[in-house]
């Protein structure tokens, strides 16, 4: 078969990464090997987020720049992939007509036919038709000679139907379909076979996993994921707030290889927003479950979004959700300006808030989170955390402590997710070891805003003990 090359952009969520990994498994049939060099491409995909307005800018900005490298190498093909492409379809191609292929998010299976036709002629075409059935995972029998990487993200269901009004998913993912879990377990074998360690269930609320399909509950998939061999550690994203279950906070209580944290988006701190929101829980009975949840497993890290400058958010409302932040303490947190969207009700929302006074508010917050965050990095410096190495770091160090800390060159992450980066002295028994996908234990010398800095304790490494996550500090 002759070789091609594509190339893939993804912007957006985990989601995105996870399909365009399907893409790449998908276009194997084809020939096609990924490259990370768009000049070697004679495919370029553009794997697309419409959740703000300027996700959507970043996608026509890019793919303005394909225009030259079209004009230079007529063959090329020029697919935009993912939420924009289902969100404007033919107006993509309108707006820019060195684009091939427009394919929504549920036409990610239909991709090599439409690759062959485009080659044979047969475009520019536009497939956004939401199937609304779900597809079997995509395995790629030649990844183990790729190294496919030892944390993985694994979607289990699809789509959204909880409305928040303020979000475009549910329009451009659809309906909620869960995949069986006789098919999440093959592929995740697969993965651990290829030499995975970690995964991460993807979900928009993994809480409703199973109920339209009458297929497992969520906890229970969980628990045989849990129990597949080479597993280290299992992640999942999202959980509403509203359907956290009972069942859910135990199975960190009950499952080892269950990593310890939650991301558990509020939002906002004010029931009001709340409402405005169509979010369905209030800040009384989210702080309750956050309660349970440190009750049942007291190392549990938590991390959550925001939106600020929602319409109709008074400075009082704002205050709410400051007051929130210092009452939970949130290990980490993603804060985010509100920014219109096509055809969600919040667009037509009255007392829409000022740019300048968003920029204002996210400034304000995320100066009050970086206090929590920098003292949950110090509490852990002289502390022995166990991390999974992924692989080599890909900045030395944070700049601040670039003089201190040279030579940072493995990076992974605890079961708490925070990043971990270590070197190995040169005399050491493990120096010029290949430590990916090792469990190992770093003594933690320097803290820093995103990061945490360490030594291997005894260079010793341990690849089976999950057990021991607990015997450790809180990360
Ligand atoms: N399903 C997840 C969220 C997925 S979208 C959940 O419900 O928790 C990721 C984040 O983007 C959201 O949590 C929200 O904070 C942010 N977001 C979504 N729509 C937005 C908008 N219109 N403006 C600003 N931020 C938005
Ligand atoms: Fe969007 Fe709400 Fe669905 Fe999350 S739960 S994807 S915020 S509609
Ligand atoms: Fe963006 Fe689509 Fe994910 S809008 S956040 S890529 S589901």
């Amino acid at each position: 078969m002759k070789h091609r090359y594509v190339y893939i952009q993804t912007i957006g969520c985990q989601m995105n990464v996870y399909d365009s990994e399907q893409m790449v498994n998908l276009l194997a049939s084809l020939g096609y090997i990924p490259v990370t060099s768009m000049d070697r491409a004679d495919l370029i995909i553009v794997n697309t987020c419409a959740i703000r307005e300027k996700a959507e800018q970043k996608v026509f900005s890019f793919l303005g720049r394909l225009v030259k490298l079209k004009r230079k190498k007529a063959n090329l093909i020029i697919a935009v992939a993912g939420c924009v492409a289902q969100q404007e379809g033919q107006k993509i191609l309108d707006r820019m007509p060195h684009v091939d292929l427009v394919f929504g998010t549920h036409a990610v299976g239909r991709l090599p036919r439409m690759i062959q036709r485009i080659a044979a002629g047969d475009g520019p075409i536009v497939d956004i038709d939401m199937s609304n059935t779900i597809t079997a995972g995509i395995l790629n029998e030649h990844s183990t000679e790729s190294s496919p990487g030892v944390s993985r993200f694994v979607t289990i269901m699809q789509g959204c139907d909880n409305f928040c009004s303020y979000c475009v998913v549910p329009y451009v993912r659809g309906r909620e379909l869960s995949r069986a879990p006789a098919d999440i377990i093959r592929e995740i074998k697969h993965l651990v076979a290829c030499g995975a360690r970690e995964v991460t269930l993807l979900g928009q609320n993994v809480n409703s996993y199973g109920k339209k399909e009458h297929l497992c509950s969520f906890p229970e998939l969980l628990e045989q994921v849990c129990r597949i061999e080479g597993i280290s550690r299992v992640r999942f994203t999202t959980s509403h707030p509203k359907d956290l279950s009972n069942e859910l906070m135990h199975a960190f209580k009950d499952l080892d290889v269950l990593c310890r944290h939650i991301h558990l988006p509020v939002q906002s701190g004010s029931n009001r927003v709340l409402k405005l929101m169509n979010r369905k829980y209030t800040r009384e009975s989210y702080l309750e479950k956050v309660d349970t949840l440190r009750q049942l497993c007291p190392e549990i890290a938590l991390s959550s979004d925001f939106i600020v400058g929602f319409p109709g958010e008074a400075p009082e409302d704002f205050q709410q959700t400051l007051d929130l932040i210092q009452t939970v303490e949130y290990d980490s947190l993603f804060a985010f300006k509100y920014s219109d969207r096509p055809n969600v009700p919040a667009a037509d929302f009255p007392d829409k808030i000022s740019e300048a006074e968003k920029t204002e508010r996210l400034q304000t917050l995320l100066k009050a989170q970086e206090y929590y965050t920098g003292s949950k990095h110090q509490t852990l410096v002289g502390t022995t955390c166990r991390v999974l190495v992924e692989g080599l770091s890909k900045r030395k160090t944070e700049t601040v402590g670039i003089e201190e800390v040279p030579n940072a060159q493995w990076s992974g992450r605890t079961s708490s997710n925070k990043i971990v980066n270590f070197s190995v002295d040169e005399h050491a028994c493990l120096a010029g070891d290949d430590l990916t996908g090792r469990m190992m234990d770093i003594k933690i010398e320097k803290a820093f805003s995103h990061s945490l800095w360490g030594r291997p304790v005894d260079g010793k490494t341990d690849l089976s003990d999950a057990e021991g996550e607990n015997r450790y500090h809180a990360a």
